[in-house]
């Protein structure tokens, strides 16, 4: 089968190259000229574990290439996979105009069959006006069909999900749009569910926004263990050993961040409100969510007062670990709040500094990125962990207290043990333990 994926993005390249690694034949498409002038070198503009290796692999193949020229990946695929970005508008919904735009341009350029899949996360119901755009503005009267094909992947697994996937779903209309897309995913039959196109557009919003409900839920609990002597770790693990609740998204912190989980949250209140269904427990979702910052912020007050010119290290910039994308990411909104309470930070992560000084620039002595989690503890008042990159429980703790000023720890992931922080001699915050 041949595929034109058409927006190489986060979702786009993994997809690309997830299907070229099942051995279909790929065409990745962007506007992006420089995204595409790096996957067609072998390069991924994104650091994704395992991705660049795939990339090279099926670039060799001959069974993946890249171009700029979208008006000749339609007229070359039989299938085309819809991967553009589906941004937050003001009023929370999901900004359509790139999925109507991708539709204006496969109509122009319909010149046979062809199956049309979205996998941009969107609003249940886009189907219908994808139809409506390809059907006003085709020129050559041919048939087509319009699928839904949601993705789950997750930012730093994403090859690993995208091969070794918990479930496919399949929205669809027509028994041939239902049988190429099973053909397209042979290898994973057993996990495919075939459901009618709303059905799989809605349990992608669905299925984000119950993650980040649990999240947000336990969240509040951490908030009931620090007024209490219930510790939210015991009270988390406690929890996940019902199968009916399960023990993951259950990790209290710093709330969600990211591309995905804060807008698809407030794109799915939208729906509701068009659609005339109150999902106001949504908002309480995303309101717990935003408070998270504040009341870490609070914590670094109340273990420092006053933060004017107090050395502030800051560990992890990205909104997960194993990702450079700091789209949303906590560590954002955080050093604002410092910075405008005039706290000097030093900034390090292991992967994102780059995109991030793009948003965050370099201020000496108010913002300094650094290289190191040691140099980022130099003389510092205070260390904050925002991100809970694995290199950071490999640290040598003597050796960073030695080099803060003050032994002060405020960690916004619970990524060390509080007693074993104690007994080093740390003053150490976290959330939702004593
Ligand atoms: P992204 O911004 O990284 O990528 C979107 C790409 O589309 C960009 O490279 C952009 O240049 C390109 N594009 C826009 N208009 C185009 C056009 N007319 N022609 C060709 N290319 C065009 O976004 P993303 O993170 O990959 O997300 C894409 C969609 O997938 C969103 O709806 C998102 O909600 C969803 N999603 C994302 C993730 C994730 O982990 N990032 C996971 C699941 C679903
Ligand atoms: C999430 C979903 O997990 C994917 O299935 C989905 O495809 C994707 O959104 C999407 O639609 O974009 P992702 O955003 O990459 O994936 O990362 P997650 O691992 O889900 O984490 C999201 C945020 O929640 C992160 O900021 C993370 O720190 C936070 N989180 C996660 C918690 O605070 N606690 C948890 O227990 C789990």
């Amino acid at each position: 089968m041949r595929i034109g994926i058409i927006g190489t993005g986060y979702v786009g390249l993994v997809t690309a190259v997830g299907l070229a690694e099942l051995e279909h034949h790929v065409i990745g498409t962007d506007v992006d000229t420089e995204k595409i002038e790096k996957a067609s070198r072998g390069v991924s503009h994104i650091y994704e574990p395992g991705l660049e290796e795939l990339l090279r692999k099926n670039l060799a193949k001959k069974n993946l290439s890249f171009t700029t020229d979208l008006d000749q990946t339609i007229k070359a695929s039989d299938v085309l996979f819809v991967c553009v970005n589906t941004p937050q508008k003001e009023d929370g919904s999901a900004d359509m105009c790139y999925v109507e735009g991708v539709s204006h341009r496969i109509a122009e350029n319909l010149d046979d069959y062809k199956l049309i899949v979205e996998k941009s996360t969107v609003p249940v119901r886009t189907s219908l006006w994808i139809k409506r755009t390809i059907d006003r503005y085709k020129r050559k009267d041919v048939a087509f069909d319009v699928a839904s094909n949601p993705e789950f992947l997750r930012e730093g697994s994403a090859v690993q999900d995208f091969l070794n996937p918990d479930r496919i779903i399949i929205g669809v209309e027509s028994e041939k749009a239902k049988k190429m897309m099973l053909r397209m995913y042979e290898k994973f039959q057993e996990r495919c569910l075939v459901t009618n196109i709303d059905s799989a557009e809605l349990i992608k919003h669905a299925s984000n926004s119950f993650l980040a409900m649990k999240i947000s839920f336990i969240n509040l609990m951490a908030d009931l263990c620090e007024k209490t002597d219930a510790d939210i770790e015991l009270v988390a693990k406690g929890m996940g050993l019902d199968p009916r609740i399960g023990s993951l998204f259950l990790r209290a912190g710093l709330g969600y961040g990211g591309s995905c989980f804060p807008k698809d949250v407030r794109a799915l209140i939208k729906i509701g409100e068009d659609l005339g269904v109150n999902l106001d427990l949504l908002k309480e979702v995303d309101e717990i969510n935003t408070m998270r910052i504040q009341a870490f912020v609070g914590k670094v007050r109340k273990a420092l007062w006053n933060l004017k010119e107090k050395k502030i290290a800051v560990l992890g910039l990205s909104f997960k670990p194993l990702t450079d994308d700091i789209r949303n990411a906590p560590s954002i909104r955080i050093i604002k709040e410092l910075a405008r309470d005039g706290a000097f930070l030093n900034l390090y992560d292991p992967k994102a500094v780059a995109k991030m000084r793009g948003v965050v620039p370099e201020e000496p002595p108010k913002i300094v990125y650094v290289d190191t989690p040691y140099d980022a503890a130099a003389q510092a008042h205070a260390l904050l962990v925002v991100t809970e990159w694995e290199e950071f429980s490999q640290l040598d703790l003597k050796k960073l207290k030695g080099l803060m000023a003050n032994p002060v720890i405020v960690d916004g992931r619970n990524a060390f043990d509080p007693e074993k922080m104690r007994a080093l001699g740390f003053e150490y915050y976290s959330i939702g333990r004593k």
